[in-house]
């Protein structure tokens, strides 16, 4: 697999602790294993972070070109997903294929306005293998996963969110360097320090098959999306319409 031109190898490993807090309100601790691939240049800005993400080959097969977190730095919360899908590879934007859409509606019932969050992913670059004319979506491993980690890592610390959000399995093992099932740790959480939320990937919604647990679990989203926006505080809300 061809490394990231920007960064090199991992030089060292670190192992911080975060906890998990579970949705009666008990934590427990978990380990994080830290990939700490710094760059001999520490990005100061989202822009040369950005230029560094974008100058890299991608680690994962078959992708092109990364696609770069999105929104303004200093949001109130950041929305993290698994990585780009085939529209959003080939937009060049996160979450704009069906998921995000879906993402974009719940959003907009929750009264969290997309254009004053921060929207990124774990992995930086679409994985896929070709079959016909159809790219198919391949989940990102945990290698790679914890190959991305720098660069969120970094990306988070420039956004300062209020509120990290995590959508989905991949960006939970992201955060806080361990699987752990979402049913059970739905809710807040604390990802190192930083102050968190767990919650389903979009995606997740979409492959429910039969009507009625689909629309159950899109409220149970939309009201997860509510508690988010009351812990993030007033300036996420969507501004009033005057019409
Ligand atoms: N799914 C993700 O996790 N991220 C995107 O940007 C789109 C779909």
């Amino acid at each position: 697999m061809p490394e990231p031109n920007s960064m090199p190898p991992a030089r060292n490993s670190r192992i911080r602790n975060a906890s998990l807090r579970r949705p009666e309100g008990r934590t427990r601790t978990a380990k994080i294993a830290t990939t700490a691939s710094a760059p001999e240049e520490q990005p100061k800005t989202l822009a040369e972070l950005n230029r560094a993400i974008s100058a890299a080959r991608p680690f994962v097969p078959g992708a092109m070109h990364a696609v770069l977190g999105e929104g303004p730095a200093g949001a109130a919360i950041a929305f993290v997903g698994e990585q780009p899908g085939d529209q959003e590879d080939l937009q060049g934007r996160p979450f704009v294929g069906p998921a995000g859409q879906l993402l974009n509606r719940a959003m907009s019932e929750a009264g969290i306005d997309r254009n004053r969050s921060y929207l990124t992913n774990a992995v930086k670059h679409f994985k896929f293998v070709q079959r016909g004319k159809h790219r198919i979506h391949q989940k990102p491993t945990a290698g790679e996963i914890r190959h991305y980690r720098w660069w969120l890592d970094k990306e988070l610390a420039l956004v300062r969110p209020r509120l990290i959000v995590a959508l989905g399995a991949t960006a939970v093992l992201a955060l806080a360097g361990k699987s752990v099932p979402i049913a059970r740790f739905r809710g807040e959480a604390d990802f190192a320090g930083r102050r968190g939320y767990i919650t389903v990937h979009p995606s997740f919604l979409l492959r429910i098959p039969e009507r009625d647990a689909k629309r159950r679990a899109y409220d149970e989203f939309v009201a997860d999306l509510r508690a988010i926006r009351a812990l993030a505080g007033s300036s996420v809300a969507r501004q009033a319409s005057t019409r």
